[in-house]
Order: structure tokens, then C-alpha cells, then sequence
């Protein structure tokens, strides 16, 4: 398939550009766009055929529903009912942004689209391409991710390019995705309501708005028979890199000599080390290939380049990947939730 590619600046909008993508999702295609936490693959959340062909490109499991992008609150009036009084509050703050909001589905959404499950997850994302391009496309947009089932999810055009370059119809491409994690999901469906995925908006952002907010058990441990994550997605492996990955987690101090010992076997054995580490402690490794995510002063930073950092890590072909951990507030909550996925919880605790 050949893949129509533009890229487009956010201040600066060629609409021409806009219309010809939205013109693919009208007829039932694919493409892929920017939003402000990381890339979509969209298509029109209405048709049955076109969802179905997220799904194909990405090889995406069809137990793993979509959320659906609006441009407009206007719009939820076709699309889900009883929307609580916490729901509204949570659109009224932090719509458009990095919130998904999960809420009982009108039938004019395909069971394609929520995989079979009676409740849709709504977004209204801040980056002004997706939004002119739901606008002008004329429906709501239902995407996952723009990355290959299983990879971390890409948050530039290159990446987007580099998986899906002749499986989709469309690219679209615009700035970075500045917030790099993906959007917190809080299921408005159960009282008290729930975040089933921890990400852009904090859970102390969420709390501003009602305290009794709580966070899904199972989303920062190891899934296992008894500890089931409720949101479909967040059981399978995730933003994995191609190489194993370790986390080091305890104090600083702790983390970079447990790292500097494991790097010196690895090195002996002659292995390519990828190291994940921060502004504060990169000089401190002896050896590896050193990436440091940013400075521990500024946390949204380090996530706004975490998928990138893994994803070079699996361009410079190492064997393993030793990161360091980070405090679990505010986004490092996310951090660390994607950082553990990606690693399949494989965790050395020092
Ligand atoms: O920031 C984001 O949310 C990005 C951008 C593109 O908007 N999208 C995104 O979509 O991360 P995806 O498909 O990669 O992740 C959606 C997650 C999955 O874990 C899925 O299982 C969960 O949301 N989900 C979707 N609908 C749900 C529902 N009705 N109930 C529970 N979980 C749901
Ligand atoms: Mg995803």
C-alpha cells in the first residue's frame, strides 16, 4: 500500500493537508497523526471496515478496545449516556489534554471499536493537527497508539513512519508528542471512579477534582490470576524494546553502583549495554552506551523521552538495557508504570 506522508507545523496549520488526510478517514482509511502525548493511528470510530483495519496494521489483539478521539463535547450526545457529575467535572478541567474518560456506549459505536465491551474510552486531545483533523473529517476518530502492537509508542513522525510505512493509508506528521506518555484513563462507569492507566494528567491533578479517585490495583504489579488489570491493554507486554530490559530500583546511591557491577558482567561476557539513566547520574557509569531521559528536576522531561530512548536503544542494537527507576509522583507514576511493562517486571530491588 502506498502511504501518503505530510508532515505540518502546529502554529502554522496547511489545511490542504488536514482536508486530504480527513478525506482518507471519510473514505475509510488509516492514518496516523500527532497528539500531544504520543502518535494515533486513526480511523473513522463509526465504520466497522476501517476500525478493522487499525487492528490489521498494527497486529493489535482484538480483545484491546479503542478510545475515540472528539474535537467537540457537542459530540458525546451520539456517542455514550450517563455521563456522571465526576465525568463532567473531569472533561471541564482537563478536556482538551491527556485524559481519557471511560463511559457507557451508545450503539452507534461498533462492538469492533470497543471490543466487544459496553463502555467507550473518550478523548479530546490538545494538539491542534488531530483536532482540524477530527474537525474536518466530519466523525469521531478511534485510535490506539501509532506503533507496531508491542513497541513503544512513537512520538515523532520518524517513528510512525518507520512501523507504519506501507500498511496505512496516511501519515500525518507534526511536532514531537511533548507530554510522551499516554493519556491517564479514569473509568467514570464505577463509583468511586477509577484510573486504569496512570498517565499525562497525575492522579493529584485528578484529586484537585474529587478525592475518592483511586488507582486500579493491578496496573503498577505484575498481572498475575488474581491481579487482573481492567483495562484490556494493560495486560499484555508493552512498550518493549527489542532487547531485555532491567530495571534497578532503589536509592540513587544504590541503583548506579548495582548498575556499574551488573554493566562490568555484562561487559565481560561481551555484551552491548544500553543504560537508561538521568542528567544527575549519567557521567557516573563506567561503561555502556549511556542515555540520559533528562534531569529528575524536571520529570515531565524524562517522559517526554522515554519511548524515544528506548527505541534508540533497540537502533544501536544493544543485548540488555539497565534503567535506573524514578519516584513514583506526579507523571513519575506513568514513568514507572511504562517503564515496568516494557520490562515485563523484570526488576532487581536493591
Ligand atoms: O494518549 C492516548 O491515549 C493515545 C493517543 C493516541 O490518544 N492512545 C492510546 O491508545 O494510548 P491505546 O489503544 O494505545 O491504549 C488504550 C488503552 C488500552 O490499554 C485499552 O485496553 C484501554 O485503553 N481501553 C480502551 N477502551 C477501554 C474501555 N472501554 N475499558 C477499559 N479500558 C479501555
Ligand atoms: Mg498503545
Amino acid at each position: 500500500m502506498k502511504t501518503e506522508i505530510a508532515v505540518i507545523d502546529e502554529k502554522n496549520i496547511d489545511m490542504s493537508k488536514v482536508k486530504k488526510a480527513a478525506a482518507i478517514i471519510r473514505r475509510g482509511g488509516v492514518v496516523a497523526f500527532p497528539t500531544e502525548t504520543v502518535y494515533g493511528l486513526g480511523a473513522n470510530a463509526f465504520d466497522e471496515e476501517a476500525v478493522k483495519k487499525i487492528f490489521i496494521a498494527k497486529g493489535r489483539p482484538q480483545d484491546n478496545p479503542l478510545i475515540v478521539h472528539i474535537q467537540s463535547v457537542d459530540e458525546l450526545e451520539n456517542l455514550v449516556y450517563d455521563i456522571s457529575d465526576v465525568a463532567k467535572k473531569l472533561m471541564n478541567k482537563f478536556f482538551p489534554g491527556p485524559i481519557t474518560i471511560i463511559l457507557n456506549k451508545k450503539e452507534s459505536i461498533p462492538d469492533v471499536t470497543s471490543a466487544g465491551l459496553k463502555t467507550i474510552g473518550i478523548r479530546m486531545p490538545k494538539n491542534k493537527i488531530a483536532l482540524a483533523l477530527i474537525k474536518e473529517s466530519g466523525v469521531p476518530i478511534a485510535a490506539p497508539s501509532a506503533n507496531i502492537s508491542g513497541r513503544p509508542s512513537p512520538t515523532d513522525v520518524e517513528r510512525c513512519i518507520e512501523d507504519l510505512e506501507g500498511r496505512v493509508e496516511g501519515i500525518l506528521g507534526g511536532p514531537c508528542s511533548e507530554i510522551g506518555v499516554e493519556s491517564t484513563i479514569v473509568d467514570c462507569t464505577v463509583e468511586p471512579p477509577c484510573v486504569l492507566r496512570p498517565g499525562g494528567i497525575t492522579l493529584e491533578q485528578l484529586r484537585e477534582v474529587d478525592i475518592d479517585i483511586y488507582m486500579d490495583k493491578a496496573i503498577m504489579q505484575k498481572p498475575s490470576k488474581d491481579l487482573k488489570p481492567k483495562a484490556p491493554g494493560m495486560k499484555y507486554r508493552h512498550y518493549a524494546p527489542k532487547a531485555p530490559l532491567k530495571i534497578i530500583e532503589g536509592n540513587v546511591e544504590q541503583t548506579v553502583a548495582k548498575i556499574n557491577e551488573m554493566l562490568q558482567n555484562y561487559i565481560d561476557d561481551n555484551k552491548k549495554v544500553g543504560i537508561l539513566a538521568c542528567d544527575e547520574t549519567k557521567s557516573r557509569y563506567k561503561d555502556g552506551i549511556v542515555l540520559s531521559l533528562g534531569s529528575l528536576d524536571n520529570m515531565q522531561e524524562i517522559a517526554s523521552n522515554l519511548f524515544e530512548a528506548l527505541r534508540h536503544l533497540d537502533d544501536l542494537d544493544v543485548d540488555i538495557i539497565l534503567s535506573e527507576s524514578f519516584e513514583e509522583r506526579g507523571i513519575g507514576v506513568a514513568i514507572m508504570n511504562r517503564l515496568r511493562k516494557a520490562a515485563g517486571f523484570n526488576i532487581v530491588r536493591v
